[in-house]
């Protein structure tokens, strides 16, 4: 009895803290707001790896304040995220940033039941490529919705399930009357078209941020109306057409972003002088042609301009100066003529000045812009402006972090770079006159990248530079540096870049490369270094482009000595050396990064080393090319010149991703291997000039991006392969082979095989040029060739945004792929 009635207390006693618990929630949370909450939290999972929380660093353990706070019988109000209108005791707030949630929102989701949200953020999380359903519009009391950087993707909806088009649309996001701030940003997936903003669309918005999505079309005219507009954020999109005289309504508006759109035209409109209020105006990486307007004096909170990468003309306005709080101004990759205008040295807060690649014609002492004395970033490089250094003081720049003064037509080092400087990490001085000796730049300790080449620079290369220990990137190439390469290379242990080519040096390739672990590229081609082969180099596991053309390297190439050697290069180019013996099989079957053709082409990387893009000279098709960037799928091998003998390994069909491979001037001997038609990338195959016998594997045609076909003079025999590119190649590209026969050969061959009908050459190969014109989202989205990005020239100093953004946005899939050197330096705007 006793146990009995004990029970009985304790089944009460659980009874009553039941009921208070109930009711004490009740009182602030509503139960089916809770029920809501919780099943949402049930249809969501968890993984950190998938959300891209950009600066913040989500938790590894995929933990979530979701899982730990939200439990069943608490009051809801009470939980992470959440808050709840002081009266109502109705969610009106979620806010969910960087939780962690991997989830597909589906039309029927508890999320649409919590219709008395004012603010909603659901922002860098992953949402799985979900739409954004018209039941969004049923947060009619909504002010503020974040959904950016959450793999949405699709068009916006409309409550009748149509794609919306711009007008006809009862109930979307574009229809939620009170909303101030909305920012779909980063959903590259995303698709639309801006709203027709009359009869009160969006009156109230202070804030639209719709940058790096694929919104697209004009921009409405109607953007006038939203007379609250603070914030527009519109770059990094598919917009065209060009600026609605309307936006001169806009009154309010601080930020006005459109960059990145790369088809917005016309003359900048006169009216943006109208927008007393802007902060930040950037219009950079359009189609904008005309001169620069006059009246920018009226903007006097400005801050931030920047017109880079367009097609402006004319020169730059001396009412620029109008602008006394400017902090950014970038104009650089125009075609911006005439002398700067002095009144631009009065922008004393001046910060940031790029007028580099421009058709300036002034000649200017570089002390002059050393009265800017906040200045930090200065690229001048190509901008047409002849810099003298005569008045130099060694005293100035003293707050100068980077300094780019390419082809600048100098003729001396200037005073200030021979003293202590503590803030210089970026200099580069390459494509001018500079004929002194280095060792007085010894004292840039701190320099993290330095690039001097093609100048004149002679004498020896400084042993402190190895001393630097934050050098990441040097770059001598081009100039009459002789004698050895210093011992201290090596100590500077996160060197990325050393490029010393085309110079006088001597000796051998010091030992001590083998402590830069980091290291990416050597290219020491174009010297006299006379050495065995850096097998040790095969400690390097960074390695991406060696290059030891033309030099003296001799001797035979061993086989590896560890198993995974040279797993991450892309490019190795040994020709023009006196090597000898047979090919090392064995390192072309651990050569990874050459195998995957699969290589992320999808998105458009390039190799760099964070302050600058790499770029090197490769023979390709024939021709010398240089890649003034590399395109990470760009992968090359070339052993030309030398004298290697015995076969073509087979294992050389293993580098699938291959497009450019060159054994020609060599003694191998036996067949071509029939491995190489595994190598589908391939658009330039150069074997001339060897001793190659038996026939042409007719499989070859496979190779269906081939363009450059090269077998001359060998020892081969048979017919010549017929059909796709074979029918593009010239009989220069079989001579001297006394037994070949077909095709475009005059001699007939004589017991003809089967002779198949010559198809027309692959559309395929042909599509290489407009894969090349095709440079841009579109093109980005649909993959890319090998050789897309030859040509390109670099556009400003700063590294290129869209690249940064695509490395920001791609940044998941690149975590797995472990590969480090994608990271690139991101440059903040005045947001
Ligand atoms: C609700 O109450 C909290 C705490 O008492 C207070 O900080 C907040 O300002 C109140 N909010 C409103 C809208 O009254
Ligand atoms: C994401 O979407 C794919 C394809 O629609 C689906 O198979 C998968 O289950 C989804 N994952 C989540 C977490 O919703
Ligand atoms: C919601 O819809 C999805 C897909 O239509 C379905 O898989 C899921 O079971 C539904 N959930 C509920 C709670 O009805
Ligand atoms: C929306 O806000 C209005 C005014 O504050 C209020 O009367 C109404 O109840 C709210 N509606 C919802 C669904 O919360
Ligand atoms: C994304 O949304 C958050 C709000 O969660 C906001 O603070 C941020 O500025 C937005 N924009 C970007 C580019 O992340
Ligand atoms: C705006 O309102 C007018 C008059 O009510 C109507 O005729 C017109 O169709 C509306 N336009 C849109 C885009 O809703
Ligand atoms: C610009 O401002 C001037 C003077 O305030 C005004 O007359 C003109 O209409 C404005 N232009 C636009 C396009 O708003
Ligand atoms: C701007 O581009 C549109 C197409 O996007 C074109 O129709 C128009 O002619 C161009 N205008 C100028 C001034 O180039
Ligand atoms: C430069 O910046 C300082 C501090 O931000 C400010 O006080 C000063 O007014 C600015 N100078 C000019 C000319 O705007
Ligand atoms: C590599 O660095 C270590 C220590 O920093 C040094 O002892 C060693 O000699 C270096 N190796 C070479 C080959 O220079
Ligand atoms: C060549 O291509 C055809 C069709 O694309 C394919 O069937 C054949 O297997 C390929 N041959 C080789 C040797 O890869
Ligand atoms: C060419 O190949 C044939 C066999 O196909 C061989 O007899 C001959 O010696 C070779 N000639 C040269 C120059 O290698």
């Amino acid at each position: 009895m006793g146990f009995l009635l004990s029970n009985y207390q304790l089944t009460i006693c659980i009874l009553c803290s039941l009921i208070f618990r109930l009711s004490s929630s009740a009182h602030l949370c509503h139960n089916d707001e809770r029920t809501a909450l919780l099943q949402f939290k049930q249809s969501v999972s968890f993984n950190c790896n998938a959300c891209d929380c950009g600066i913040i660093t989500p938790p590894t353990d995929n933990s979530s304040p979701l899982t730990d706070n939200w439990k069943e019988g608490t009051d809801c109000c009470a939980w992470d995220g959440i808050t709840c209108d002081n009266t109502t005791s109705h969610v009106i707030g979620l806010d969910l940033y960087c939780m962690c949630l991997y989830a597909t929102i589906h039309p029927n989701s508890s999320l649409f039941n919590l219709v008395h949200l004012q603010k909603l953020d659901l922002s860098r999380n992953n949402f799985n490529h979900s739409q954004i359903l018209p039941s969004f519009g049923r947060f009619t009391n909504l002010t503020h919705l974040h959904l950016n950087y959450s793999y949405f993707s699709g068009p916006i909806q409309s409550s009748e399930e149509e794609v919306w088009q711009g007008n006809n649309f009862s109930n979307s996001i574009f229809h939620l009357q009170k909303l101030q701030e909305l920012s779909l940003a980063g959903n590259t997936e995303l698709t639309g078209k801006l709203p027709s903003f009359i009869n009160g669309t969006l009156r109230h918005l202070r804030s639209l941020d719709l940058s790096l999505t694929g919104f697209t079309g004009e921009l409405p005219n109607s953007i006038g109306q939203l007379e609250f507009l603070e914030e527009l954020f519109l770059n990094d999109c598919n917009f065209f057409g060009t600026i609605p005289t309307s936006l001169g309504n806009l009154k309010k508006l601080r930020m006005l972003e459109l960059g990145g759109n790369k088809l917005i035209n016309g003359t900048i409109p006169i009216l943006l002088t109208n927008l007393t209020q802007l902060i930040s105006l950037d219009l950079s990486y359009n189609k904008f042609e005309g001169p620069i307007p006059q009246h920018f004096s009226n903007l006097s909170q400005l801050r931030r301009i920047d017109f880079s990468n367009n097609q402006l003309t004319g020169p730059i306005p001396s009412s620029i100066t109008g602008l006394p709080n400017l902090h950014t101004l970038n104009l650089g990759s125009n075609s911006i003529s005439g002398t700067i205008p002095p009144s631009l040295f009065h922008l004393v807060n001046l910060t940031i000045l790029d007028l580099s690649s421009n058709k300036l014609s002034d000649t200017v002492e570089l002390d002059t812009f050393a009265k800017l004395e906040y200045l930090e970033y200065l690229c001048l490089s190509n901008s047409g402006l002849s810099l003298t250094t005569t008045n130099s003081s060694p005293s100035s720049f003293r707050n100068i972090g980077t300094l780019q003064l390419s082809s600048c037509k100098m003729n001396k080092i200037p005073e200030f770079l021979k003293t202590q400087n503590q803030m210089l990490a970026v200099l580069d001085l390459s494509n001018n006159h500079l004929n002194e000796e280095l060792n007085p730049l010894c004292n840039l300790h701190f320099l993290q990248y330095l690039k001097l080449s093609n100048n004149q620079f002679g004498g020896l290369i400084p042993t402190c530079l190895g001393n630097f220990s934050g050098l990441v990137g040097l770059n001598l190439q081009g100039n009459n540096f002789s004698g050895t390469i210093p011992q201290t290379f090596g100590y500077a242990s996160i060197l990325k870049e050393l490029d010393i080519s085309h110079n006088g040096l001597q000796g051998v390739l010091p030992r001590s490369l083998v402590n830069c672990t980091n290291l990416e590229i050597l290219n020491v081609g174009h010297n006299f270094i006379e050495d065995a082969f850096p097998f040790w180099l095969e400690n390097l596991d960074y390695l991406k482009i060696i290059v030891l053309r033309d030099n003296k390297f001799h001797g035979p190439i061993e086989q590896p000595r560890k198993g995974l050697v040279f797993s991450n290069l892309h490019i190795i180019d040994m020709s023009h050396n006196e090597f000898t013996g047979t090919l090392p099989s064995k390192y072309f079957e651990s050569m990874y990064s050459m195998m995957m053709d699969d290589e992320d082409k999808s998105s458009l990387h390039y190799m760099g080393n964070g302050y600058v893009y790499y770029s090197v000279t490769i023979m390709n098709k024939g021709l010398a090319m240089e890649f003034v960037r590399i395109i990470t799928i760009l992968k090359a091998v070339d052993f030309s010149h030398n004298k290697f003998d015995g076969n073509i390994p087979i294992s050389i069909g293993r580098l699938k991703a291959l497009c450019v491979l060159n054994f020609s001037k060599n003694s191998f001997t036996g067949p071509i291997p029939l491995s190489l038609v595994s190598l589908t990338e391939l658009e330039s195959l150069d074997l001339s000039q060897n001793k190659l016998s038996g026939e042409i594997p007719q499989q070859l045609k496979n190779l269906t991006f081939l363009e450059v076909f090269n077998v001359s003079q060998n020892n081969l025999t048979g017919m010549i392969p017929r059909g796709k590119q074979f029918e593009t190649f010239s009989n220069t590209s079989y001579g001297g082979n006394a037994g070949l026969c077909g095709f475009p050969l005059s001699k007939k061959c004589k017991t003809p095989k089967v002779a198949e009908s010559p198809s027309l050459p692959s559309s395929s190969s042909h599509n290489y040029k407009s894969r090349l014109d095709g440079f841009g989202w579109e093109a980005v989205l649909m993959g890319y060739g090998c050789g897309a990005i030859f040509g390109l020239v670099i556009g400003s100093c700063i590294i290129q945004r869209k690249e940064e953004w695509l490395a920001r946005i791609f940044r998941v899939k690149m975590h797995h792929q472990k590969n480090k050197s994608n990271k690139v330096k991101y440059q903040h705007g005045t947001r």
